[in-house]
């Protein structure tokens, strides 16, 4: 019951800073009247020069009342801070995060998007409170398809020369995949060139590199192009693992914990159990010999925990990979190398739908490309500036084109609870009204512009307006949003901080005139100080978001 005692910011100024129930939870295990107790709790508080003013109000909630010279004090020590207020962590961890991890020789399709840009967003935020992240990008870079691919990959070389390069993933695959089912010579050579991959064969392993680094290549390019972090240092495919597999199945036979089971080996847990106490087993390695996705992630995981040191674990996959965890970290808690030490957590977000509330996909079925629908991005957006009058051009323009369209792009993905599932719609991320990226980098232009007409620079802060009053409380939320955000990996947390904030600056800016002639020097620096920390939380915000802001726009 003492869980849900709480306090909480209060929404609205009348109800003063802070609020607790604190009374209302304790009055019935102390058989008392809530009114009376909280009566008695504000009668014993101890004072401090923090507080105003304390009431109780309603059926017994206690009303916090801020003293507004202390909160002052506050927003210029935040705003002389190069980390606003935020304070590094008592005990800074090692954080993996594992994201992004599109497949080799595929398309890094749109369902891609969400796990690189939740993921990157959440990078972002842990190490600006001060965590070390490590980040991981698990390619798909291993498994029986290589030998397909590779004899597909032979095959054009031998029509269009070694140096090609190739643009349309989605199509290779496909053909390469159709050669095998209906060329029986074809299916022979890929077979054997599987097995030679596996047993480090020159050739083959040369043909494997040239398509993991043909595939990322243009991953990495698509990340520059997104602003996301993810450099060629932070790949740590499956193939990495392949030494450990072996080594991992013995340790978990030599336990007991995985059996042959129809000449495969598996691990049968209880906590796999159905209601019909049969359970399902987990296969290790095949009857053939060969390892599993499953395999991978235990080596891997035993990896980030032995090798990296990893404090917390953090996997960005779509939600239908939440058994695969599960089950991954069952086995890995039986054999032991997974303590209560590590917090391992699945990141699980919805599917991308389009407005029909269909899977998002282009017309003829296909899955859309990342590149293209950045593209379209852009073009919407180049568009729209023309409609607005701009007056960029050239260089300018396009980083302007640049800001705007990957911002809206990422942040309609960030901005919703990742757990559900999310409509993709133009109009609604393009839009500079409502909680869209244009809205809050608009908000941030307007503020660099104040700063533009005047020869004032920001002064003390006194909070007198009540609409100052409120800002000034919204401002210093600002690392508990992002604190929130880091300890649930959910981005949407800040976006939402982010959007209400410039909503409660709007009010202010229209409420407290900062420049207009009859404003008092003193106030109107106090405003500018107000307009500065406001612009600085913003920009620092959509930064950890991987959102540019733009001084004009
Ligand atoms: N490559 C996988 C996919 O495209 C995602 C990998 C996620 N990470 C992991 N450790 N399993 O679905």
């Amino acid at each position: 019951m003492l869980q849900n005692l709480r306090i909480d910011r209060s929404k609205d100024k009348a109800h003063g800073d802070f609020a607790t129930n604190a009374a209302l939870m304790l009055a019935k295990p102390l058989h008392q009247n809530p009114r009376e107790l909280a009566a008695q709790i504000i009668a014993h508080l101890p004072p401090s020069d923090k507080i105003a003013k304390v009431e109780i109000a309603g059926p017994g909630f206690i009303n916090f009342f801020v003293n507004q010279a202390d909160t002052a004090q506050g927003l210029m020590d935040m705003l002389a801070d190069a980390h606003l207020g935020i304070k590094p962590p008592e005990h800074p961890e090692t954080v993996v995060i594992d994201y992004s991890a599109p497949n080799v020789a595929k398309e890094m399709a749109v369902h891609h998007l969400r796990s690189t840009v939740i993921g990157d967003a959440v990078v972002r935020i842990l190490e600006f409170t001060g965590h070390k992240v490590i980040r991981a990008n698990h390619i798909g870079d291993w498994g029986t398809q290589f030998g397909m691919l590779i004899a597909y990959l032979e095959r054009m070389e031998n029509q269009q020369g070694s140096g090609m390069v190739l643009k349309d993933f989605e199509n290779f695959y496909t053909e390469a995949k159709k050669c095998y089912d209906e060329d029986p010579d074809f299916a022979v050579k890929a077979r054997r060139y599987v097995v030679m991959l596996q047993s480090g064969d020159a050739y083959c392993h040369e043909m494997w590199q040239k398509l993991v680094k043909m595939t990322m290549d243009q991953n990495y390019a698509l990340y520059k192009r997104l602003d996301v972090t993810l450099t060629e240092k932070d790949t740590m495919g499956e193939s990495m693992y392949n030494d450990m597999l072996p080594v991992i199945v013995k340790e978990l036979a030599d336990k007991g914990l995985a059996v042959r089971d129809d000449g495969a080996m598996v691990v049968f847990l209880d906590e796999f159990k159905n209601k019909e106490g049969e359970t399902a087993g987990v296969i290790v390695q095949k009857k053939d010999g060969g390892f599993l996705y499953t395999t991978t992630d235990l080596a891997c995981l035993k990896y980030r925990i032995e090798t990296l040191h990893a404090d917390r674990i953090i996997y960005f996959t779509d939600s239908r990979q939440a058994r695969h965890m599960q089950e991954v970290w069952a086995i890995a808690r039986k054999d032991g190398f997974l303590t209560d030490k590590v917090k391992v957590e699945h990141a699980p977000f919805g599917m991308m739908l389009n407005k029909d509330g269909k899977p998002f996909k282009t017309r003829d079925g296909k899955t859309v490309k990342l590149r293209d629908l950045l593209d379209e991005a852009e073009s919407r957006v180049d568009k729209m500036l023309t409609e607005r009058g701009s007056s960029f051009t050239g260089e300018a323009r396009a980083q302007v084109v640049h800001n705007i369209a990957i911002g809206a792009v990422k942040y309609a993905d960030l901005s919703k609870n990742r757990q559900t599932d999310y409509i993709f719609d133009w109009d609604s991320m393009l839009s500079f009204e409502g909680n869209t990226a244009p809205y809050l980098q608009y908000a941030y232009s307007r503020i660099r512009a104040i700063f533009r007409k005047t020869e004032l620079t920001g002064g003390q802060i006194v909070l007198t307006e009540e609409a100052e009053q409120e800002l000034a409380s919204k401002l210093l939320a600002f690392s508990e949003a992002v604190s929130q955000a880091a300890v649930k990996a959910m981005p949407h947390l800040l976006c939402t901080y982010l959007y209400e904030l410039s909503g409660i600056f709007m009010r202010f800016y229209e409420a407290c005139p900062v420049l207009k002639q009859g404003v008092p020097e003193e106030t109107a620096r106090s405003r500018l100080s107000l307009c500065d920390l406001t612009a600085k939380v913003l920009s620092n915000g959509l930064g950890m978001l991987g959102i540019n802001v733009m001084e004009q726009m």
